[in-house]
C-alpha cells in the first residue's frame, strides 16, 4: 500500500478521477497520519492531515492556522484562478472574518432560509415533472445542478431571465472544466462583479426582499460591506452553494442505488430522511479538502510545523476515521447523529449554507425516494465521468432511468415534520 497515488502528487486532480481512494486514505490514517508533499507552488511543500481529530484541531485553532491568502490548494497545473488577493469571506481570519460574517448573517437568518421552503418544493417538483415523461435523463445537468442554482438565485434576487447567464458565469469561474482558460475565468469573474454592482445600484434606493438588499444595507458599529466585498460574496455564494449540493444529490442517490436495503428503510419511513442526509454527507463528502497556513511554529499530531507552512485537511478521510465511526465504510442511514466534517470541522468558517443545503437535500431526497419507481443507473458505474478537481468530488454526468414517476401528492412542510 506504500504508494503515492498513481505516482502523482496527492493534490493532482487525476488522483480523484475514479472517486476518492478510501483504501489509500485508510492506509494513511494507520501509517502516515501526517506527511509532507512537495508542490510547485509551495517551496517547502505542504502538510497533509487525514485523521478526524487532527482536522478538527486545525479547523478550530484559527489563531494558529490562517485562511489567508486563501484556503484553496493549487492543483499545480498552472491554470488555477489567482484568488490570492481576493477578500473572499472564506479567505479571511478573525477579526475581519467575524465582522464580515456578522454582516452577511443578517441576510442568512434561519427565518429567511425557512421562508424558502415552499419555493424549494416548487423547484424540485418542477424539475421532476419536466423529466417525468422521458423515463430517463442526465441527473447532473437536468436535476442536481438546477436545484441549488435556482435556490441561490431566489435567495439572492437574480431575476428569472438572467439566471442562465449567471449559471454560465458560475460554471466558468470555479466550474471544474479544463477547457476554460485562466483568461476566460477572469473575464467571467469580471462579468459577475459587474452584474452584482448593477444589482446593488438598483437596490440602493429601493431595497427588495432579497439577500443582496439586506447585505447592501446591513450595518454593524457603523461599518458596512464594501462594493467589492459584496461582489466577491455574490460569486462565492454561487459557487459554494451549487458545486457542493449538486454532488450530494447525485453521489448520494448513487450510494442509495448501491445499497437497496438502505433505500428501502427510507421508503418505508420518510421521517428517517433528515438523519439519512447526515449519513450521506459523511459517506459522500463532496468537499475534499481546504488548506490553512501555520501562523507560528507549532505542533500537530506530534510533528513540528514551521510558521508559513501550508497544511491541508482531508475531509472524506476524517469522515471514515475508524476511531470515530464504527464500520466507517458502511452506509448506515440509521447511524446515530454523527460528528461528520462534511460542512467543516467547526471553527469560524463552518459552512454558512449548511441549513439551506440540508433543507434542499431533505426535500429533493423525499421526492426522489417516493415518486420514482424502478429508478436505476443507466450507465456503467466505473465509467461515470467525474469533475476535474482536487477540491470537489463529483460526477460530471450521471445517466439514470426509471419505470414511472407517480403523481405528486401534497406533503407536509419539512419544518412541520
Ligand atoms: C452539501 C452541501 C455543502 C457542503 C458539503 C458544503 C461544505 C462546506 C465546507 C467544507 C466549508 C468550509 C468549512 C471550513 O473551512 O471550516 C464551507 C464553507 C462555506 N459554505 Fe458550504 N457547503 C455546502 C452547501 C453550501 C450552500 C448551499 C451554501 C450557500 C448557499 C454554502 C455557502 C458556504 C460559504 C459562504 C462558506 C464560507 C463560510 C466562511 O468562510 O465563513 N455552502 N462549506
Amino acid at each position: 500500500m506504500e504508494k503515492i497515488m498513481q505516482n502523482l502528487p496527492i493534490h493532482h486532480p487525476k488522483n480523484f478521477q475514479n472517486g476518492f481512494d478510501h483504501d489509500y486514505f485508510a492506509y494513511l490514517r494507520a501509517n502516515k497520519p501526517i506527511f509532507k508533499q512537495e508542490h510547485v507552488s509551495y517551496p517547502d511543500g505542504y502538510w497533509n492531515l487525514v485523521r478526524h481529530k487532527d482536522v478538527a484541531y486545525v479547523s478550530r485553532h484559527y489563531q494558529l492556522f490562517s485562511s489567508r491568502p486563501n484556503p484553496f490548494l493549487d492543483t499545480g497545473e498552472g491554470n488555477d484562478m489567482d484568488e490570492a488577493e481576493l477578500e473572499f469571506l472564506i479567505s479571511l481570519d478573525p477579526p475581519d472574518h467575524t465582522k464580515m460574517r456578522k454582516l452577511i448573517n443578517r441576510g442568512f437568518t434561519p427565518r429567511r432560509i425557512q421562508d424558502l421552503e415552499a419555493r424549494i418544493q416548487e423547484i424540485v417538483d418542477g424539475l421532476i415533472d419536466k423529466v417525468a415523461e422521458n423515463k430517463s435523463c442526465d441527473m447532473v445537468s437536468e436535476i442536481a445542478v438546477e436545484l441549488p442554482l435556482q435556490v441561490i438565485a431566489d435567495l439572492v434576487g437574480v431575476p428569472t431571465e438572467d439566471r442562465h447567464y449567471i449559471f454560465e458565469l458560475t460554471e466558468a469561474t470555479f466550474g471544474f472544466d479544463r477547457t476554460v482558460s485562466p483568461e476566460e475565468r477572469h473575464k467571467a469573474a469580471a462579468e459577475m462583479y459587474a452584474y452584482a454592482d448593477k444589482m446593488c445600484e438598483i437596490r440602493q434606493d429601493s431595497p427588495q426582499n432579497d439577500l443582496i438588499s439586506v447585505i447592501l444595507h446591513a450595518e454593524i458599529d457603523g461599518e458596512k460591506l464594501t462594493q467589492m466585498q459584496i461582489d466577491l460574496f455574490f460569486m462565492l455564494l454561487q459557487n459554494a452553494g451549487s458545486e457542493t449540493t449538486r454532488n450530494l444529490i447525485t453521489s448520494g442517490t448513487l450510494a442509495l442505488l448501491n445499497h437497496p436495503d438502505q433505500m428501502e428503510i427510507l421508503q418505508a419511513d420518510e421521517t428517517k430522511i433528515p438523519q439519512a442526509i447526515e449519513e450521506l454527507l459523511r459517506y459522500v463528502t463532496p468537499v475534499m479538502q481546504f488548506k490553512r497556513i501555520a501562523t507560528q511554529d507549532t505542533t500537530v499530531a506530534d510533528v513540528e510545523i514551521k510558521a508559513g507552512e501550508p497544511i491541508v485537511m482531508w475531509y472524506p478521510s476524517a469522515n471514515r476515521d475508524e476511531t470515530v465511526f464504527e464500520n466507517p465504510n458502511q452506509l448506515d442511514v440509521e447511524r446515530a447523529p454523527s460528528l461528520h466534517v462534511a460542512f467543516g470541522a467547526g471553527g469560524p468558517h463552518f459552512c454558512l449554507g449548511a441549513s439551506l443545503a440540508r433543507l434542499e437535500l431533505q426535500i429533493m431526497f423525499r421526492e426522489l425516494l417516493t415518486r420514482f419507481k424502478g429508478l436505476e443507473l443507466d450507465a456503467e458505474q466505473s465509467k461515470l465521468p467525474r469533475v476535474w478537481s482536487n477540491l470537489i468530488d463529483g460526477l460530471a454526468k450521471m445517466p439514470i432511468r426509471w419505470d414511472d414517476i407517480t403523481e405528486k401528492v401534497p406533503v407536509p412542510a419539512v419544518s412541520a415534520a
